[in-house]
């Protein structure tokens, strides 16, 4: 039910912080944001529009106020009014098609990451995902990347648009008066200063918050897939105090991280404060002295107060982007995870006749040490059946794990047809296998789509004959909706043995060489095993076969049995070869209640 505890070297390259801002800035930018720049300049090009007409708005004040006081006259004022229309008329306009567009990135770089990662996901080997809970993943590739977008919408929308219309009403504000300018930005260096260090802050902050989401979405997916045994076990309670604590912690970060960055707008405030007191003082004696009109100081007072909201916008935006590093970090740490098991250069696609299976002095320990198999060899000849029976732990699955290479063994190898399965392309070599797991391997989809799943342009008819093959069609057409039924998460609605029979009748469709057989009768009752048992014969024949079996009597006649205890093989021989031996074999077969 629960995943093994991830290994520390994954734990290590997922969860650690990495990159410097400007290393996480500078990949977002060049592999994300560059391929949009034509939209990103058309952008560009309407926000400066708009961000020019709050320019031109203000210094229209100018004016207002004077054409006020000087009495200029209603044609005069008429125009006034109809350039403030037109302007404001103009921004609105660029202004939405500033958001559309800058949008239509934000959301194209969400989707293509993704994309990206889920593509990076599936050719990540099967020891990544042992090692990193999905839960913790599916959180990676929803909420970081949903962070990720809130950051870069708010930061392309916010920033460069805040920027503009700032830069702007600067420009106004020093082209109106540049000593009243200069003493209004003076406070400018110490906010900057304020913003980029609470922004590390919020940056570690929101790092852990995101790892802490993480870590509540593996867990609540554990929980849930394992509720069965969360209420068989009266737990219920310890599951949620687990969750407690979780969401606790997520709730003290956040309001940590609230705490800091929520200071920013007070601060700017207060500095403002500072500089419009001191504007008004230094503008009055400006009027006094005649070296300025009151339409200037108020025109000059609506740029600084204008300039005040981007401004305030910008000090926000910082916290949203310290977060949306953080996710990016977290995203990119992903897609870095280099896969170990990948084709070799060299390697060519599986062109033989003969699906012999071989395993030369094998030895392999799994990525957390454990040592499974220890100088085993094994030969499996084209066409014929090796059982490999042993107890719990013995390293079974393990050899099943081996030849389709989802695992590479540490010393000897695994060859088929005689060729090193190194030395070949991945995906020629897996299409030669067919395997039934030990583990669920249904879909929340269709029984159609589950069979289908062995071979993905079947026709309706070859899917039924499969089921029929593998004992499946009788109970399969007895459900509501025969084929089109749904099987639930994991195959949850089918009962061990159907679901085992749905697992033989995907593989009998896949019509591979090689057959991978992981105690693929175990959940069947006496009648549908002898059924199933069958079938699988049928389905041996001709092809190379490797069995796992617990229950001893299923394989009594393969070519060869392997008995195999702590990971190396003590026994090996034919059914009667190793009864009439009288050794492990014989005293495991005599165990199971079976007559020799
Ligand atoms: N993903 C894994 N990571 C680390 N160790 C593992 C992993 N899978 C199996 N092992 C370990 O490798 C050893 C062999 O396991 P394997 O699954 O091959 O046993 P088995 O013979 O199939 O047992 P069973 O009959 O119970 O299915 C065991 O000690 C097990 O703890
Ligand atoms: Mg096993």
């Amino acid at each position: 039910m629960r995943h093994p505890d991830p290994t520390p070297a994954h734990l290590a390259a997922l969860q650690g912080q990495g990159k410097s801002s400007w290393a996480l800035l500078r990949r977002l930018v060049g592999a994300y944001l560059k391929p949009h720049r034509n939209h990103f300049f058309a952008a560009m090009a309407f926000m400066a529009i708009a961000a020019s007409m709050r320019g031109v708005f203000t210094h229209t004040l100018q004016y207002v106020v004077d054409g006020m006081i000087q009495r200029r006259g209603l044609i005069y004022m008429g125009w006034v009014c109809a350039f403030i229309i037109g302007s404001f008329w103009l921004r609105s306009a660029t202004v939405y098609f500033h958001t559309i567009l800058m949008n239509r990135i934000g959301q194209r770089i969400v989707a293509t990451v993704q994309q990206e990662i889920c593509e990076h996901l599936m050719r990540s080997d099967l020891a990544f995902f042992h090692a990193n809970a999905s839960g913790m993943l599916v959180s990676r590739v929803i909420n970081d990347v949903a962070i990720m977008r809130q950051a870069v919408n708010e930061c392309l929308l916010n920033s460069f648009r805040g920027g503009l219309e700032l830069a702007t009403l600067i420009g106004v504000m020093f082209y109106q008066d540049w000593r009243l300018s200069c003493i209004v930005f003076a406070v400018f260096p110490l906010s900057a200063f304020y913003v980029a260090r609470i922004g590390k802050r919020i940056r570690k902050l929101a790092f852990n918050t995101q790892n802490a989401t993480g870590d509540l979405s593996a867990l609540l997916n554990q929980t849930f897939q394992g509720v069965r045994h969360v209420k068989a076990y009266g737990n219920e309670e310890l599951e949620v105090n687990r969750v407690r604590t979780l969401t606790e912690t997520i709730y003290k970060l956040s309001l940590k991280s609230i705490r800091v960055s929520a200071l920013t707008g007070p601060v700017m405030e207060v500095l403002s404060s500072v500089a419009i007191a001191a504007l008004v003082m230094y503008g009055y004696l400006q009027v006094e002295h005649g070296t300025n009109t009151p339409g200037d100081l108020v025109a000059f007072i609506a740029s600084f107060v204008l300039a005040y909201d981007p401004m305030k916008r910008m000090g926000r935006v910082s916290a949203q982007f310290q977060a949306g590093l953080a996710a990016a970090d977290r995203v990119f740490m992903l897609l870095d995870v280099k896969p170990e098991i990948v084709d070799s250069p060299s390697a060519s696609a599986l062109k033989i006749t003969d699906y012999s299976v071989g395993l030369e002095d094998v030895a392999f320990s799994y990525p957390d040490g454990t040592l499974a198999l220890e100088g085993l060899s094994l030969n499996v000849p084209h066409g014929k059946t090796v059982a490999i029976v042993g107890s719990s732990g013995a390293g079974k699955s393990t050899i099943i794990n081996l030849i389709p290479r989802f695992y590479d063994v540490q010393s000897g190898r695994i060859t088929v047809g005689g060729i090193d399965v190194r030395d070949v392309s991945m995906g020629s070599l897996r299409s030669k296998i067919a395997l039934v797991s030990q583990e669920t391997a249904l879909f929340d989809d269709t029984i159609r789509a589950n069979i289908g799943y062995g071979k993905l342009d079947a026709s309706a008819e070859e899917i039924e004959r499969a089921a029929e093959a593998a004992s499946a069609d009788g109970f399969i057409r007895c459900l509501p909706q025969g084929y089109d039924t749904r099987v639930g998460e994991f195959g949850i609605k089918l009962s061990g043995g159907q679901r085992q029979r749905i697992a033989i009748a995907r593989a009998m469709l896949r019509n591979a060489p090689i057959l991978l057989l992981d105690e693929a009768t175990s959940a069947l009752d006496n009648e549908s095993e002898r059924a199933v048992q069958a079938a699988l014969k049928r389905l041996q024949e001709g092809r190379t076969t490797i069995v796992v079996a617990h229950r001893l009597s299923t394989i009594v006649d393969a070519d060869v049995i392997v008995v195999l205890e702590k990971g190396k093989a003590v026994e090996l021989g034919a059914h009667a070869e190793l009864i009439s031996r009288g050794g492990a074999y014989a005293k495991l077969y005599g165990m199971q209640g079976n007559c020799a």
